[in-house]
């Protein structure tokens, strides 16, 4: 059965040590789900620059592995004991560095640093430097080029973009996304290796938003502009689009949710780069909300009031 063929995937594939660069809303949610996904003698390594973002890296993933393990106990699917455990091993697979060197002995590093393209190209030279030739590297970014990526690290055959979807332990897609210079081998590698974390694997190209920020965003911009235009009230918006569309969320929540800043900065960035895009534009109350610091979810405010 389906257990059965991951276990095979698992055991074919070649990406045994995984390394993830960025422990923040994204990449802690990879090291965790690698984790879960490891035999005994594979870790996760887990890099990030300061001491803080490691610990509050590390405090995620413990609430997020309590909550997944809780719930299995609440359904009687294991036992105190076995979730305990469970967690304990999980926790074991992970080790932690401030530093890039740490990654020397990956097949795989993912990266999920900030949406910065500069910050990105010296990160992707400097992985280049340090992992093996043969270590893939890859990209969790939403809506850069993953070219651009390829170009800066040297070493382009071997540069993917795995994209995963927040929250990363509960969405069940990845977009494997190649450019014209992907290696196929390397590219085939990715998408059996997402699907031994337990995602299901897209091909997509290397196109502004890939797939689903492609039609995701402009779409949640409309959302915005309505609200601009004082065509319905954000509860309205939102309701509308989840009894009348089946969506979880409404736009306006799913903004929130994504953080506003992150959206404004994907719409600015592409409304710079593609001008002649009808769908790309940046509505007035997502650049109002970000310069009065309503982040959505993350500060407290947005579209809503969070807890
Ligand atoms: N780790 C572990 N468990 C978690 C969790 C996490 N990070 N987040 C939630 N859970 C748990 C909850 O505690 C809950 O457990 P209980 O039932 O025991 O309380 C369970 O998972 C389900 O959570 P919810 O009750 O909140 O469930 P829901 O049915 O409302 O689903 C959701 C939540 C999956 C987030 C759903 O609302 C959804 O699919 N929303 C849309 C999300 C989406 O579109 N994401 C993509 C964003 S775009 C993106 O990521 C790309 C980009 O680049 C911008």
């Amino acid at each position: 059965g389906a257990s059965r063929r991951w276990q095979l995937a698992r055991e074919l594939s070649t990406i045994k040590q995984v390394g993830v660069v960025g422990l923040g809303l994204m990449g802690h949610g990879v090291v965790q789900v690698t984790a879960m996904a490891s035999s005994p003698e594979y870790t996760v390594v887990a890099v990030d620059g300061s001491k803080d973002s490691i610990d509050a890296g590390k405090k995620r993933i413990d609430q997020s592995l309590s909550k997944m393990l809780d719930r299995k106990v609440k359904k009687g699917v294991l036992t105190e004991g076995d979730a305990a455990a469970q967690k304990e091993g999980i926790s074991s697979r992970i080790s932690y560095a401030s530093d890039v060197s740490a990654l020397a002995d990956c097949d795989l590093v993912v990266e999920a640093i900030t949406e910065n393209p500069e910050i990105k190209f010296s990160l992707f030279k400097d992985l280049a430097r340090v992992t093996r030739p043969d270590c893939i590297l890859a990209s969790n970014t939403s809506s850069l080029s993953i070219k651009e990526m390829a170009v800066a690290s040297g070493r382009p055959s071997h540069v993917v973009g795995l994209h995963f979807f927040n929250p990363v332990q509960l969405m069940k897609l990845v977009e494997v996304v190649r450019c014209d210079v992907t290696d196929p081998v390397v590219f085939e590698e990715c998408k059996s290796w997402a699907q031994t974390v337990g995602k299901h694997p897209v091909s997509c190209v290397d196109t502004p938003g890939f797939i689903v920020n492609r039609l995701l965003v402009p779409g949640l911009a409309q959302g915005m502009l309505m609200y601009d235009r004082g065509d319905g009230s954000v509860e309205d918006i939102d309701k509308s689009m989840e009894l009348g569309a089946g969506h979880p969320m409404g736009p306006l929540t799913l903004a929130d949710y994504v953080g506003l800043d992150i959206c404004l900065s994907i719409l600015d960035g592409w409304v710079q780069k593609y001008p002649d895009e009808p769908s790309f534009v940046v509505p007035e109350c997502l650049r109002e909300k970000v310069a009065a610091g309503k982040l959505g979810r993350k500060s407290g405010e947005g579209f809503y009031l969070w807890d």
